[in-house]
């Protein structure tokens, strides 16, 4: 079975260039009447009916599959790929190829999720060059693209939403530019700080966000920043107060034993199992079994 082709009515979500041959388009237009008109504004009426939206990451085909399975709303491949799966130190030196080559695994294993993929870091440092790369992703089966920075990134996002490729925005703490800011560090302490988020929030609802993604953001500013826009805040190490949250699977399932922010609480310890189950076949093995 063509698992991309499953996929194809999702990604009348944005993106344009899925019908590519005409089994597809065929495929499209039979069930393009039972979509709803525009999926993203699923996710807004999610925050207005008080619902709070899921998301979680995905680097791989069998974790992508098991958590839309699970019925998560929304799966990301995030570039904490870098980190998670590649083993750096951080997410900036994660290139596009690579983002391209998990995308693509991922989008065979999803179904139902909305399928989001982060640009990584100056893939998008112009609109045209944000444009381009989000086309890619699109090719590669993504519905829709993410990318950090708020008001600093305003005319990018514009020029995304406007190619028709539904955005998702990531404000606060920003892993790409955490060489520079010296270290992963809460946003929002300070008045300035917290006005500043609060206009990145306005700004990329203004230029076409379906959502935003709040990281790391002190709690009282995360449920006002939520109060005051009208898509929904994912807030990840943000407080309660969101419109939905979003974790790294890796953290949640303690798959990265070696390092667990300190907002996570892992519901599995998935690096044990492993552990154990790899000891007990070096046993059964060396024991002749
Ligand atoms: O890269 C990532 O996984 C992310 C989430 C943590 C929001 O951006």
């Amino acid at each position: 079975m063509d698992l991309q082709a499953t996929r194809l009515p999702l990604q009348e979500f944005g993106a344009a260039n899925f019908a590519r041959d005409s089994v597809a388009t065929a495929c499209v237009l039979e069930l393009a009447a039972d979509l709803p008109a525009d999926p993203m504004k699923d996710f807004r009426q999610m925050k207005q009916r008080g619902e709070k939206i899921t998301a979680l990451t995905a680097y791989d085909y069998p974790t992508a599959r098991l958590l839309d399975e699970s019925g998560i709303d929304i799966i990301l491949v995030g570039d904490s790929l870098g980190m998670v799966v590649l083993g750096c130190q951080d997410t900036t030196g994660v290139t596009l190829e690579e983002m391209l080559h998990h995308t693509r695994a991922v989008a065979r294993g999803v179904k139902q999720a909305l399928l989001v993929a982060d640009l990584p870091i100056h893939t998008y440092d112009t609109p045209e060059q944000a444009v381009e790369a989000a086309r890619k992703f699109v090719d590669v089966g993504a519905q829709a693209v993410k990318l950090e920075g708020g008001v600093s990134h305003v005319t990018q996002i514009q020029a995304i939403t406007k190619a028709g490729i539904p955005f998702m925005a990531h404000i606060g703490m920003l892993p790409q530019s955490v060489r520079e800011e010296g270290g992963y560090r809460i946003k929002g302490r300070t008045q300035s700080e917290a006005e500043a988020l609060l206009a990145d929030a306005r700004a990329v609802e203004e230029a076409g966000a379906f959502s935003v993604v709040l990281e790391i953001v002190v709690a009282d500013i995360a449920k006002q920043i939520t109060r005051a826009i009208g898509i929904p805040t994912i807030g990840i190490g943000s407080g309660k107060h969101c419109d939905g949250q979003i974790l790294v699977t890796h953290d949640l399932i303690g798959l990265f034993p070696w390092f667990t922010p300190k907002f996570v609480s892992p519901e599995a310890r998935v690096a044990d199992e492993i552990r154990r189950a790899a000891s007990a076949f070096i046993e059964r093995t060396r024991a002749g079994g």
